[in-house]
């Protein structure tokens, strides 16, 4: 495994895998601190493509000045060893001036679709999301990129753009994985303290909440927001909701009456680390 750290290394690396027979090459983006959800895209992008680059950056754009940007975890000996355990052809792990030059004034940015939810909760968070990706993909070039399904709106957001921006790559979207209470992975759950901890499935458990309430035919949305809430403040009074929102899968318009699948999203903000989770509830169309 080759860990390159400047923009022409890893288009000199993709290029040689390239000459030397790599038919896909897949690019897995991430901050580090790397747990199962980053390994189960990894572990699928080796298993679909000839070579797997995973890019290490902490995007300091994404962060507004209020969040975590200078506390988030970076433990780059760890994360490298993972990657060579998993099969990785190559790191990319630039420095914030390798990314951001001094002059650096461009940016990505997609409307709509960031205008609910993460995007209202965290002002330019998605500019800084996009800009950086947009970047990624055209220094990797790859032809698959790998997200996780627990960031589904980050999903919805880089799919739009790569499909207005016709760029040239598949977006792969692969399932949340989940600590064995329920709990999503995620670098941010090393921030939470013992109660908060104890606290954390209940985001899940809503979740499931949820789907059963409009499995067994509850169609208001409202009615399942305002029961997902009271969970919330029973079993994790540690924390405060950022938003509970029922959502149309492919547009993110928040939903009133549910007529078919939709995706049940929420934030909660806990003194330590505020986190998210997401779950698609499909409605058959016998039950709509
Ligand atoms: O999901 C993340 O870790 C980040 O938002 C990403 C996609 C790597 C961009 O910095």
């Amino acid at each position: 495994m080759k860990v390159a750290k400047t923009i022409d290394d890893i288009r000199r690396l993709v290029a040689d895998a390239r000459v030397g027979g790599a038919g896909l090459v897949g690019l897995v983006p991430t901050m580090g601190a790397l747990h199962e959800g980053h390994f189960s895209l990894i572990d699928a992008a080796a298993g679909e493509c000839d070579f797997v680059v995973v890019s290490i950056f902490v995007n300091p754009t994404q962060f507004a000045p209020n969040e975590d940007y200078r506390s988030y975890p970076r433990p780059v000996k760890n994360d490298l060893s993972g990657c060579e355990s998993h099969g990785v052809g190559a790191v990319f792990a630039p420095s914030a001036g390798e990314m951001y030059p001094d002059g650096f004034a461009a940016a990505v940015s997609v409307s709509g679709l960031t205008e609910t939810m993460e995007g209202n909760c965290r002002l330019g968070h998605f500019g800084g999301v996009c800009t950086v990706v947009a970047k990624l993909f055209n220094i990797v070039g790859p032809d698959v990129a790998y997200f996780g399904a627990k960031d589904y709106q980050q999903a919805a957001v880089i799919r739009k753009m790569v499909a207005d921006l016709d760029m040239p790559l598949r977006i792969a979207v692969c399932p949340t994985v989940r600590e064995a209470d329920g709990l999503a992975m995620s670098s941010r759950n090393a921030y939470l303290d013992d109660d908060e901890r104890t606290q954390s499935p209940v985001l899940y458990e809503s979740l499931q909440l949820a789907e059963r309430l409009i499995r067994e035919g509850e169609r208001n949305a409202a009615s399942v927001i305002e029961s997902v809430r009271s969970l919330l403040a029973d079993n994790a009074p540690l924390g405060k909701a950022d938003y509970v929102a029922i959502v149309d899968p492919d547009n993110l318009a928040a939903v009133e009456e549910i007529k078919g699948d939709v995706v049940v999203a929420l934030a909660v903000k806990f003194p330590s680390a505020r986190l998210i989770d997401n779950m698609r509830v499909d409605v058959p169309k016998a039950n709509r």
